[in-house]
């Protein structure tokens, strides 16, 4: 390792079914692993962030046949739509997994033969219904009046052989697990429901399914009449991504650092099945599962009948890529679900991004230019009124960290603001264009400049994580010719590092003015 790292890091988000289209719920988790991971790079973590696409399954397979095409050929396809959405969104990940590639069939193959062998996974004859949709059986008691309680559709009496895992064996360890460590499920709420729903009886889980119902999965090692149940396959990838049993790779290095980022739906897998799996692997559990809420529109269901998907690809067209990265964040707690409309994204964009950030750096950067041929100047002695705006950005950086490792995206971005509107204050209080005026105010106004430079420097380092392209534009106009992306957050973000002497250059604007009335809000 090297040794200037504070540690090692790892943040996932969940591998995203192949064939949806990728929406804002898909952007937000991605998005907001992003930010964590950027923000740990900076603070001298040593990172892995990992993503990818769960590609098994019955609906892939259904979406290919009706296609016309191999399962893996349409996979190929559809994959390309989350690539590059993630590259526009300027995701920072270090490995994309795929489910079907083989160096992540190989470990789950690896992982079942084990389980198998040592007696953790058997066979029996299961009766009982099961729903198409949502792949997965029921008991005649959790239907909801007949129908699947999850998606409410129709569901298939069935009686077959198949394999299941020894979950149940691992109940009371589980229990007493979640209950010593507060912070493995979080939010609190999230973690109450898990131990209310662990005070019934935890069955074993069913692991397989025969091929004469699905081909399109990874096949059982030891009955080649069978394929693997797609969740027990996706959430292997968590370990399969950093190169577990490859004997090379970052396994040992990442985990069991790992945070995984998942929505509120996918809780239970996340929190009951993946940790009793890995502890019949013999492995130890990731630090954190972090539910977040889920995204409305306009206070309905986003779903493909009520035509309401929103498509990142059309915000990133509208607004920007870094506007879009900094609304799903401010807007909306963590944990708790929220509401997109195009309204508020507008309202966002002109009040914090174009008013207060925006307007800042391009009335400071034009004044060093118009007064001291942008050149920055060096400050002279300093007033109480400088001193407070010291104060407020070291607070803030401060308090930072805490913030991030809570996943509390909007506080820390609140937090950032306050260096902002500080620093607005501080110009319309100082009015460097009066002292521009006379020749003795020279002294001060080399002083006004050089503290508002300097905290432009500090908000561009602080804002990277999360508007990565604003600040890379910030920090190269203020000069600055060291990568931001080598910073050290407490080194770099302490007050002083900006060099007087240096150039700053002409500012493009960051965050023009939308007009709402010219905005289409159709979706
Ligand atoms: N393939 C599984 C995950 C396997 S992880 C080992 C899966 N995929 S998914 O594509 O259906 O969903 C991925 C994520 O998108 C989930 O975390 C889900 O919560 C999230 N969202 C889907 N709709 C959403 C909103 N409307 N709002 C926010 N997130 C939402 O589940």
């Amino acid at each position: 390792m090297d040794p200037k790292s504070k540690g090692s890091f790892y943040v996932t988000t969940p591998i995203y079914y192949v064939n949806d289209v990728p929406h804002i719920g898909h952007a937000y988790t991605t998005i907001a692993a992003d930010i964590l991971a950027r923000f740990k790079r900076l603070e001298g973590f040593e990172t892995f962030f990992l993503t990818g696409t769960d590609e098994h399954g019955q609906k892939v397979e259904k979406a290919a046949q009706e296609r016309g095409v191999d399962p893996k050929a349409h996979c190929d396809e559809m994959v390309k739509r989350f690539q590059s959405l993630w590259q526009r969104l300027n995701i920072s990940h270090n490995d994309f997994i795929r489910t079907t590639e083989l160096r992540h069939r190989t470990v789950v193959q690896k992982i079942l033969q084990d389980l198998y062998n040592r007696g953790e996974i058997y066979q029996k004859n299961y009766e009982g219904w099961y729903c198409v949709p949502c792949e997965r059986f029921w008991t005649e008691k959790d239907l909801a009046e007949g129908m699947c309680p999850d998606c409410h559709r129709e569901v298939f009496e069935i009686s077959e052989k198949n394999y299941f895992f020894r979950m149940s064996k691992y109940q009371s360890w589980l229990i007493e697990h979640i209950e010593k460590n507060d912070r493995f499920i979080l939010p609190q709420s999230r973690r109450n429901e898990i131990l209310g729903f662990l005070a019934n009886p935890l069955e074993d889980l069913c692991i397989s399914r025969p091929k004469k119902r699905l081909k399109w999965g990874i096949e059982i090692p030891f009955d080649t009449d069978y394929v693997t149940y797609v969740w027990f396959d996706a959430l292997i990838n968590y370990v399969s991504g950093i190169g577990y049993g490859s004997g090379e790779g970052s396994f040992s290095h990442f985990w069991p650092e790992a945070i995984h980022l998942i929505g509120k739906d996918i809780l239970t897998t996340h929190s009951v099945y993946w940790p009793t799996m890995l502890t019949a692997i013999g492995l130890a559990v990731p630090k954190m599962v972090f539910a977040h809420g889920w995204w409305t529109v306009e206070g309905r269901k986003m779903s493909k009948s009520l035509q309401n998907v929103v498509e990142p690809n059309r915000l990133i067209d509208t607004y920007g890529v870094d506007a879009v990265r900094y609304f799903l964040m401010r807007e909306v707690p963590f944990g708790l679900d929220g509401d997109f409309s195009d309204s508020a994204m507008v309202h966002r964009i002109n009040s914090d991004l174009a008013n207060d950030l925006g307007n800042l750096f391009s009335r400071v950067l034009s004044m060093a230019i118009r007064y001291f041929d942008g050149l920055i100047p060096s400050p002279s002695s300093m007033a109480e009124t400088d001193h407070k705006l010291q104060e407020v950005s070291s607070k803030v950086l401060s308090q930072l960290p805490q913030q991030m490792n809570d996943l509390s995206f909007n506080k820390a971005l609140a937090t950032l603001w306050e260096i902002i509107s500080a620093s607005n204050k501080y110009v319309d209080e100082n009015a460097p264009w009066s002292l521009a005026k006379e020749e003795k105010d020279r002294p001060r106004l080399s002083t006004v400049l050089y503290q508002t430079l300097e905290s432009l420097r500090i908000i561009a380092l602080l804002l990277a994580p999360f508007m990565p392209s604003t600040s890379e534009k910030m920090w190269s106009q203020l000069g600055m010719e060291d990568s931001l992306w080598k910073q050290n957050l407490k080194e770099n973000g302490k007050w002083g590092g900006l060099k007087p002497g240096r150039k700053v250059f002409k500012p493009t604007p960051l965050f023009p003015r939308i007009d709402s009335s010219k905005i289409s809000f159709e979706k």
